[in-house]
């Protein structure tokens, strides 16, 4: 195998995604809960830097202090994405992964899942294994319920744990996301005893596809009374949405000028960002392009 540089390898990209709507629809034995969302996959994230060698071992760098500071790395998603894929085919090469973090960590946008998704997807085709999408998500699925949509690349709708996917073309969208100052777990969220969990599911018709209720903001603004004060102070922009299990709150618009413009007016109190959706993950362009 040629050694490669990491200058010599093109950025392979961890888009975030935000859950338009999030429906509970109950209580699974295995102690998830069935879900229904839809996927908006955004053109914003993160990158990773994957050089693979013939060392056998998995490594890691990332240019961020939250991930190498706090997230040892045997509980690192990455490494354990590649080691999952190593094991599974039988792989004697290594890696190493460099990870530019840009989405928030804990905030509702699938951050880590996304740069789990894009470990597989690359390592996959660097190390030749020859999995496809729909093995490659399976394999997702054991690393976390978002991995999937990511693997898939494509703006979805989702039921199950997130894993049953039918790709739906949303169209350009543009939002403007706000970042609460702190970070909400998941499993927190989920485990919460007054979590709405009996929901009905709705019937995929294009009148759904669009941001609705998410049954957790209940649940993460009783957790995090200050979300509820964000949301009220975001009502004279538009209406407010949580999205996943948060923390990040998202506004729809109907156009970029109007998120722009929110998005200057509201960057002295929060940390904001506006962003485009996209119904093809830039992933999967990257792919094709090879290398
Ligand atoms: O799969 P992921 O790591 O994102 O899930 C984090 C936690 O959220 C799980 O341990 C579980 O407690 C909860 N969860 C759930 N039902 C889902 C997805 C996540 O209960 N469909």
């Amino acid at each position: 195998m040629l050694p490669q540089t990491e200058a010599m390898t093109q950025a392979w990209p961890a888009p975030a995604k935000l859950n338009l709507f999030l429906r509970v629809l109950g209580r699974r034995p295995d102690g998830y809960h069935e879900l229904q969302t839809l996927f908006q996959i955004l053109d914003w994230g993160d990158e990773l830097r994957i050089t693979v060698n013939d060392s056998g071992e998995i490594t890691r760098c990332c240019d961020s202090n939250i991930i190498g500071a706090v997230i040892p790395e045997s509980s690192d998603i990455c490494i354990r994405a590649a080691k999952l894929l190593q094991a599974r085919c039988s792989v004697t090469n290594g890696a190493h992964i460099s990870l530019k973090k840009n989405i928030p960590v804990a905030a509702g946008l699938g951050g880590g899942s996304s740069d789990a998704a894009t470990v597989l997807v690359a390592l996959n085709k660097l190390w030749c294994c020859g999995l496809s999408q729909q093995q490659l998500a399976r394999a997702g699925i054991e690393l976390g319920a978002d991995v999937p949509v990511f693997v898939l690349g494509h703006s979805a709708w989702a039921q199950g744990r997130g894993e049953k996917l039918q790709p739906v073309m949303l169209g350009a969208g543009h939002y403007l996301l706000i970042f609460p100052a702190f970070g909400i777990s998941t499993a927190e969220v989920f485990e919460y005893a007054g979590l709405k969990r009996d929901s009905l599911p709705l019937e995929m018709t294009a009148t759904r596809m669009r941001p609705g209720r998410n049954d957790c903001a209940a649940a993460a603004l009783e957790l995090y009374p200050e979300l509820a004060r964000i949301m009220q102070d975001l009502r004279a922009w538009g209406r407010p949405y949580m999205s996943g299990t948060g923390s990040t709150i998202f506004l729809r618009f109907d156009s970029r000028k109007p998120a722009i413009n929110a998005a200057s007016k509201l960057k002295c109190r929060y940390n904001v960002r506006a962003v485009g959706g996209i119904d093809r993950s830039p992933l999967l362009d990257r792919l094709s392009a090879g290398g």
